[in-house]
């Protein structure tokens, strides 16, 4: 049985008090809380296992390089992966995207080859592949998407051609909340014998996720998103494609062999990890993706979709709010990006936070997305597993008493993208 109270009681955080208000955490979209069980486990690997990994044939080393490949296993179970060598552990999901960027794609896009986006793709997943076309002077094409925040697939069809190398889409938008049919994108990728890239920072910690059934080639996500450690990341790719990939972070542990003039690299994934990892942190990033998985992601799911439901309807009861993205709780998670006519979305957000409400405020780091809405930012409440619907009412008269103050909260705020 779900029950985000008892949730609730493992999480340390949520005793503490903004000024003299209990937190109400709706920034899960920026980095989730991490469970006194993940908290734990990264305690116990520095206080009785500690030692560098793949190193040393003492009992500790040992311990500790069996802890870390455990971690690659668990997450492949996580995400319904062939095997734990599909795994690669990175930093977060921009760094996943960069290296893939990079020792996928300058081995493998050619000038003249295209790039396909979408224009609600986060910074993380846009940046990488423009940086990488004009390297390669490859063209990059994106996918609009409807007022609503859904995207084009009938465009989508219409932009992958024979030159298409690269389809880079978001599983679930940070901004929108909107989930793409990345199964959907992958057939009509392969069609063409292009890749398809799924960022699945916002999407991955909040919906079942397999890899296999999906057909997709790789997979990025963070640890913070999902109860992990910050400074954790994933990159899966389907073992064929990472063949395909040049090591391009090189050094330490990434080789069997190396003469003046040759090298002989690692067997997978050890030749992407260059360098001492965060162990702890991978243990700390498994321990999160057991927690979640003893929960269920179809209850996770769930939770959501309700919590998604009641926000919208509240905020649909409120004057001047207006919020966006899909109303079509089947395709939408919990992501509500809105703005109160009159305020500045920095001023709301500040006001939240008098209330001991957390919320993002500003281009959420997708800036040509609110460009395309023609928006100038927003405010962003986003939910997760130890949300409450009691929460969400205190969050609705939150904004009605601040709408009710609006003439007087009213002044000019900087338009900045706060960061992330
Ligand atoms: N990418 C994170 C967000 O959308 C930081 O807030």
């Amino acid at each position: 049985m779900f029950d985000p109270y008892e949730i609730r009681k493992d999480f340390p955080i949520f005793q503490r008090k903004i000024g003299d208000k209990p937190l109400v955490y709706f920034d899960n979209a920026a980095t989730t809380h991490r469970p006194i069980q993940v908290i734990e486990a990264m305690n116990n690997f520095y206080l009785k296992h500690n030692a560098n990994v793949h190193r040393g044939l003492h009992t500790l080393s040992q311990e500790a390089s069996e802890m870390y490949e455990e971690a690659h296993e668990t997450i492949a179970k996580f995400i319904g992966a062939k095997s734990w060598y599909e795994v690669i552990f990175t930093h977060n999901t921009t760094d996943s995207i960069n290296l893939l960027a990079y020792s996928w794609g300058l081995f493998n896009v050619c000038e003249g080859d295209e790039i396909v986006l979408t224009v609600m793709e986060h910074h993380s997943n846009m940046l990488p592949w423009r940086n990488l076309a004009k390297i390669k002077k490859a063209k990059v094409k994106y996918v609009d998407i409807t007022d609503d925040g859904v995207l084009k697939y009938e465009q989508l069809e219409e932009l992958i051609t024979e030159r298409t190398r690269v389809v880079a889409v978001t599983l679930m938008s940070n901004v929108l909340g909107t989930i793409n049919d990345v199964r959907r994108i992958a057939k009509i990728a392969h069609q063409v014998g292009a890749i398809i890239v799924v960022d699945g920072a916002q999407g991955v910690p909040h919906m079942p996720v397999n890899v296999r059934e999906w057909d997709i080639d790789f997979l990025a996500f963070s640890g913070h998103k999902m109860l992990g450690p910050m400074g954790t990341g994933v990159l899966w790719g389907r073992e064929d494609r990472l063949e395909e990939m040049v090591p391009f972070r090189v050094g330490g542990d990434t080789i069997k062999d190396v003469t003046l003039d040759d090298v002989i690299w690692h067997d997978l994934p050890w030749r992407f990890e260059a360098g001492t990892p965060n162990v702890a942190g991978a243990v700390g990033l498994a321990e999160a993706a057991e927690y979640l998985m003893k929960i269920g992601m179809q209850n996770i799911r769930q939770h959501e979709k309700q919590l998604t439901m009641e926000i919208m309807k509240r905020l649909d009861e409120i004057d001047k709010v207006e919020y966006y993205g899909p109303k079509n709780i089947e395709i939408r998670g919990g992501i509500v990006p809105f703005n109160i006519k009159g305020l500045h979305h920095h001023t709301v957000a500040r006001a939240l936070d008098m209330f001991g409400i957390a919320v993002r405020s500003g281009m959420h780091c997708a800036h040509p997305l609110h460009y395309r809405l023609g928006l100038k930012g927003t405010v962003r409440a986003s939910l997760y597993i130890y949300n409450t619907k009691e929460e969400i009412e205190y969050f609705a008269e939150a904004l009605t008493t601040i709408t009710k103050l609006s003439a007087a909260l009213s002044r000019k705020e900087e338009d900045v993208c706060t960061g992330g």
